[in-house]
Parts: C-alpha cells; sequence; structure tokens
C-alpha cells in the first residue's frame, strides 16, 4: 500500500548499530560529528533572542506566500551587508533549505528528471531528490592541494532530462568555495543548456581566511536558485527559518517566482513569530559566526600540529565550512575504521563513504566540536590510524 519511492532500506548500518550499543551502554564518548551549533558551547544572547519571539504582531496572521516583508527586508540587507544586490521581492522564506530544495526540485522536474550533484557532498541529497522523484546525478570533484570542479565530467553527465546542477559554496564536508572562474563556466554551461543553478549557500559566511567570496544570489548569468537560511549564519537551526532565493535573466526570473509562488502559497510554511523574529535573529550572527570561526580555527591549528608529529594521516585543504577531511591509511574500510575507533577509543567520527568520497581512505570531522574533545578525539584517532 506504499509509494515505492518510500521502499527504504530501514536498517541501521553497522556503524549507527554500534554507536546505539556504545550509548545504550552509557559509555563515555568524544564526538567528533557534532553538527548542532547549539550543543556545542557557544554562547548565544538568550535574552535577546527570546524576546525577538514575543513580537505581539505575531497575534495576528498576513499569509504572504514570500513571507512577510519584513523578514525578507532583513534577508535583502544581509546581502546588502555583502555587497550583494537582492531584491526581497525575489526571495522566498521557508522552514529549512530542505524545504527550499524542495520547491525547487517540484518547480524544475518532471518525474524522472535529473539534476547534477558534487561526489562528494551533503547527504541529504539522495533522500530529498527520492521524495520528489527527482534522479541524481553526481559529478567529481578532483582534489589537487585544493577543491575544483570537474568540469569534463559534469558536462558528460549532462542528458536532455538535466534541469540543473547543484553547487555547494562552500561544500560540506570538502569546504571548498566555488571560485570565479568555475561560476563563470557555470553560468556559460547552464544558461546555454537552459538549465538552472540551485547554489547551497549555508556555510558562506565560514570562509577560514576571513574573506568574502560572492553569493550566487546576485548572479545574472543562468537561472539560479541561492538558498541558505539561519541554521547555520546565525547557528539557530531550532528556528527552522531558511530562504530561496531566484535569480538570472529577467524574463526567467519573473516566470520562476510566479510559479514558486503557488508551490509557496500551498504551503505558507512559516510561523509569524519566526519571521518577525527574523530580522534579530540575523542581527545576533555576528556574534556566533565569529566564536564559530574563532573555534574552527583553533581546533585546525590543533589538528595540524597533531598530524605534523607523525606521518600516517594528513588533512585535506579547508578553505571554509565546519568540517575538515582527513587522509587516513586504507588498510580496512573507512567504516571498519570508525567502528574500530568507537569501539577501542570512544570517538565518533564519520567515515568518507558517508559523504560519497570516490575511495576508502577518508574521515571527516567537525571542526565545531569544543575544543577540549577535539584535541582528545584526534589524538585517538591518530593512535590508531
Ligand atoms: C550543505 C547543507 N545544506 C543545508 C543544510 C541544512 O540546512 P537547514 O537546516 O536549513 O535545512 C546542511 C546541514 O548540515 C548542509 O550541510
Amino acid at each position: 500500500m506504499f509509494a515505492k519511492r518510500t521502499n527504504w532500506n530501514m536498517a541501521p548500518n553497522r556503524l549507527s548499530e554500534a554507536l546505539a550499543v556504545h550509548r545504550a551502554a552509557g559509555k563515555p564518548l568524544l564526538d567528533l560529528t557534532v553538527s548542532n551549533p547549539t550543543e556545542c558551547g557557544f554562547e548565544y544572547d538568550l535574552s535577546a533572542i527570546l524576546k525577538a519571539l514575543s513580537n505581539p504582531a505575531a497575534l495576528s496572521y498576513e499569509p504572504n506566500p514570500r513571507g512577510l516583508e519584513s523578514a525578507r527586508r532583513a534577508v535583502a540587507e544581509y546581502y546588502a551587508d555583502r555587497k550583494e544586490d537582492v531584491s526581497a521581492e525575489d526571495i522566498f522564506l521557508t522552514t529549512s533549505t530542505s524545504e527550499a530544495y524542495s520547491y525547487v526540485f517540484r518547480m524544475l522536474c518532471d518525474p524522472g528528471d535529473e539534476l547534477l550533484i558534487p561526489s562528494p557532498s551533503y547527504p541529504l541529497f539522495d533522500f530529498l531528490a527520492e521524495i520528489q522523484d527527482v534522479s541524481l546525478v553526481r559529478y567529481p570533484l578532483l582534489y589537487d592541494h585544493g577543491w575544483q570542479i570537474d568540469f569534463h565530467a559534469l558536462e558528460q553527465g549532462i542528458t536532455p532530462r538535466t534541469r540543473g546542477v547543484i553547487v555547494v559554496h562552500p561544500n560540506n564536508p570538502t569546504g571548498h568555495f566555488a571560485k570565479p572562474a568555475e561560476m563563470a563556466k557555470l553560468n556559460a554551461l547552464c544558461s546555454a543548456r537552459e538549465m538552472a543553478i540551485i547554489a547551497d549557500e549555508v556555510f558562506l559566511d565560514f570562509a577560514l581566511d576571513g574573506g568574502r567570496a560572492a553569493s550566487f544570489a546576485a548572479n545574472r548569468g543562468a537561472p539560479t536558485f541561492t538558498l541558505s537560511g539561519l541554521s547555520k549564519i546565525s547557528g539557530l537551526p531550532q528556528m527552522k527559518a531558511a530562504w530561496l532565493i531566484a535569480g538570472g535573466p529577467q524574463q526567467w526570473k519573473s516566470e520562476a517566482v510566479a510559479r514558486l509562488e503557488v508551490i509557496a502559497d500551498t504551503y505558507l510554511s512559516m510561523n509569524a513569530p519566526v519571521q518577525l523574529a527574523i530580522p534579530k535573529f540575523l542581527e545576533q550572527r555576528h556574534a556566533i559566526q565569529e566564536q564559530v570561526i574563532a573555534r574552527v580555527r583553533r581546533n585546525l591549528a590543533e589538528l595540524d600540529r597533531q598530524l605534523a608529529e607523525q606521518s600516517a594521516c594528513s588533512r585535506l585543504a579547508v578553505e571554509g565550512g565546519w568540517c575538515a577531511a582527513l587522509r587516513v591509511p586504507a588498510t580496512r574500510s573507512d567504516e571498519d575504521l570508525a567502528i574500530v575507533l568507537l569501539t577501542t577509543q570512544d570517538v565518533s567520527v564519520h567515515p568518507g563513504h558517508f559523504y560519497d568520497f570516490a575511495s576508502d581512505g577518508y574521515l571527516v570531522v567537525s571542526l565545531i566540536t569544543p575544543e577540549r574533545i577535539f584535541a582528545e578525539g584526534i589524538s585517538r584517532l591518530l593512535s590508531i590510524s
């Protein structure tokens, strides 16, 4: 009686099973996979956050498919701060980036149509696509002292059913930004073939060199959807506030916005208290980003210090984001290594295959892990790798 698209293999994998057993036994755990910023010891301005949620204007209902104008104006100002010109009229508020993806997928793709996604990247794409009946085709990212798009492979992945290219900017977990030359190439490729660029910029503000990579939000060179939200930008995933921006050639954009408006109007999924709080939540980003970036830098420095004392493992270059990829000896599968780390060292890490690394020999660690846990976890990891 269920749709085939929900015939998932729900059995836990060996690592999640081992983790459940470990936790149930009450054993200590040095968790180097943390991604929830509210559980990492960052200091939030609690009273400002709570006060923002108690706006009396939330007692009346003003439905708007795009979301409340005051909130969209605050999002447009966030881009203006980055010197990117975005109109509040092109912004749609959503409860998550995942919801924003679903709007885009529904708008662009008939069942079986294809989207190109980077590999390695964020593991949720498979589910997001399956639920919307979209087929994913992976284009490899190449690593040579830094990551870059394999444009040859990307072009070979294009078929008459390809509707767009997903770019995660910077990517999770590789932590690399799309470079201006790559953005130009994507524009040329997508505009020539009537495909859209779908840019996920949830980590855009977390550049380690303190620089500001250009956003896709003001891109005019090809049909573009830019996705971001407060879960990373302000470290507030629990508030469920994100957005989708339509950009690109004017005629295409008008058509896209009209269609998006129907989808968004069907759900009207944003609630009033959070929308009214978005301007204040965006203000919180400065303090939280400062703490997150400082921690990421310190953890990376500690990682490099420990890596310098041995030769079996190394790390890949990181430009931004919250993760580091470690190169480890591929003497067993990454999953086996992660299980051994858990069961013998009480350390939890993600095996590379979780993010679709092309081969064994990679582990991914979270750089927002509290520093003492990170240092001890890395020391134990290196002791057995
Ligand atoms: C690349 C990327 N996009 C989106 C998200 C999730 O964003 P949201 O909480 O807005 O759905 C994550 C979360 O880790 C992510 O890594």
